[in-house]
């Protein structure tokens, strides 16, 4: 009989609280998911409170002022902290998002962190994306040719073609989709994974890449690509507002276009 229970050493345990100073006014409370491999303790959830007063607008600030001010050891990712990054995707009462762009004040109550989903944490917020990465090289994301280079001149593209990379050249690659995707989960070794497979599609849609044939051979293939079940979770998720699950389905009407040949 299959057995639900989590391993001992993997379950939560509660963690430390750091109570706002007496005379706070604003406070806002952070649940926040903290693993140190290196302690060999199980992971825990420590409780800071914040005073608003004190602290930028946005999740991340919130979490900078924990690190400057209460708890040096907590460890995230974060570079650019306008949306262009991709590196501070983390789940924010159950939704993944850039928590760069999340404003504080769009959540009532407590506010919850933890890493991405289904990745092995590396530390605290920080996840493992060295399989999506890897996932991401595979399928080759540059433009490829055939055909040799204008001699006196870039290869250029008609308006039209361009607009059709919109929608797609916007992809941070910060995983909120693929990490919130149930066939993802569940298949990642082989399931591509919405942000892959839109930026497969951002290759595929490039007017100016010429290995459209190879790229869709590639793609051809029951867990690459057919674990999508137009569950939706990733374009409900997605920071940018983009449609992985439209690009997913554009690059399956390519495929059955090329069958009817
Ligand atoms: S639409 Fe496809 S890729 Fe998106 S969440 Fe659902 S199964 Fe995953
Ligand atoms: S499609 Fe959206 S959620 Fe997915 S990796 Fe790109 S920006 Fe992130
Ligand atoms: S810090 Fe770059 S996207 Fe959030």
């Amino acid at each position: 009989m299959a057995e639900f229970t989590l391993p001992k050493n993997s379950t939560l345990t509660p963690g430390k609280t750091f109570k706002a100073p007496p005379d706070a006014r604003q406070v806002r409370r952070f649940e926040i998911y903290r693993w140190d491999p290196d302690t060999g303790e199980n992971p825990r959830i420590d409780v800071y409170e914040l005073d608003m007063e004190h602290c930028g607008p946005m999740v991340l600030d919130a979490i900078l002022q924990i690190k400057n001010t209460i708890d040096s050891s907590l460890a995230f990712r974060r570079s650019c902290r306008e949306g262009v990054c991709g590196s501070c995707a983390m789940n924010v009462n159950g939704k993944n998002t850039l928590v760069c762009t999340k404003a504080i004040d769009s959540y009532p109550g407590t506010i919850k962190i933890f890493p991405l989903p289904h990745l092995q944490v590396v530390k605290d917020l920080v996840p493992d994306m060295t399989h999506f990465y890897a996932q991401y090289a595979a399928i080759e994301p540059w433009i490829e040719t055939q055909t040799s280079a204008p001699a006196d001149t870039e290869r250029l593209q008609s308006k039209e073609d361009r607009a059709k990379l919109d929608g797609l050249y916007e992809c941070v690659l910060c995983a909120c989709c693929s990490t919130s995707c149930p066939s993802y989960w569940w298949n990642s070794e082989r399931y591509l994974g919405p942000a892959v497979l839109l930026q497969a599609y951002r290759w595929l849609a490039d007017s100016r890449d010429e290995h459209t044939g190879e790229r869709l051979d590639e793609l051809e293939d029951p867990f690459k690509l057919y674990r999508c079940h137009t569950i939706m979770n990733c374009t409900d998720t997605c920071p940018k507002g983009l449609n992985p699950a439209k690009a997913i389905a554009e690059i399956k009407k390519l495929l059955v276009e090329r069958q009817q040949g």
